[in-house]
């Protein structure tokens, strides 16, 4: 499906990703990782082969309680969103959230269709029935998008991660679906 962002005019496509895209997507990881001290990861984390890429695509896209998109202009990949669903019986109803977009692309909507992609692949899921996830307390942009799509605070993780020389809490979210 083609989007485009009335503000920039500048198209992009949200699709699954293929295993050809798996270099693409490593390459992207490695990039947004050092753009931003809000992802967990640092680019010296990422240590996948691309052999490992290629099979975390597969497993993402093709589990029963798992998805991924990628946000796509000009054939260059400008964004991420997942879902991994917990593999576990008793709590495979939860799945994670991660996004992320490339810094040169933020505020032309990119992040919100994809949190709206993908919310609307949860909604078709038979097996999930919460999602959850992990914000650095000062990422704002980041809150206030999750908020607007009735994400609400359910805890408080303190001193959970090291950036910028300072300790900081991580703000843990949830969304319980009908
Ligand atoms: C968070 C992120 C995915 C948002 O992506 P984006 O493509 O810039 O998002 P959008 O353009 O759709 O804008 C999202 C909202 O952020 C708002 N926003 C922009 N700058 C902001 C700021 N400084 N403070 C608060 N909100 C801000 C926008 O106004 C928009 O809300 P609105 O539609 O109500 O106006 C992106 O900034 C990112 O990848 N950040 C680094 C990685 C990250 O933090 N991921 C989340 C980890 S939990």
């Amino acid at each position: 499906m083609q989007y485009i962002s009335e503000s920039q005019k500048m198209p992009f496509i949200i699709r699954v990703p293929v295993i050809t895209d798996a270099a693409r997507a490593l390459a992207y990881i490695r990039d947004v990782c050092g753009e931003t001290e809000f992802l967990n990861l640092s680019p010296e984390d990422i240590k996948f082969s691309l052999k490992e890429e290629k099979e975390y695509l597969e497993k993402m896209t093709t589990g029963s309680n798992s998805m991924l998109f990628i946000a796509e202009i000009k054939g260059e990949i400008a964004g991420i969103v997942s879902i991994n669903g917990v593999q576990t019986i008793r709590r495979r109803h939860i799945g994670i959230l991660g996004l992320s977009v490339k810094k040169e692309c933020w505020n032309r909507g990119i992040g919100t269709a994809l949190l709206e992609k993908i919310l609307g692949w949860v909604k078709e899921n038979t097996l999930l029935k919460k999602i959850m996830l992990h914000v650095h307390e000062k990422n704002d942009r980041a809150i206030r998008l999750y908020r607007k799509y009735g994400f609400i605070q359910e805890g408080l993780l303190r001193m959970d991660r090291y950036t910028g020389g300072e300790y900081h809490n991580t703000i843990v979210m949830g969304l319980m679906l009908d």
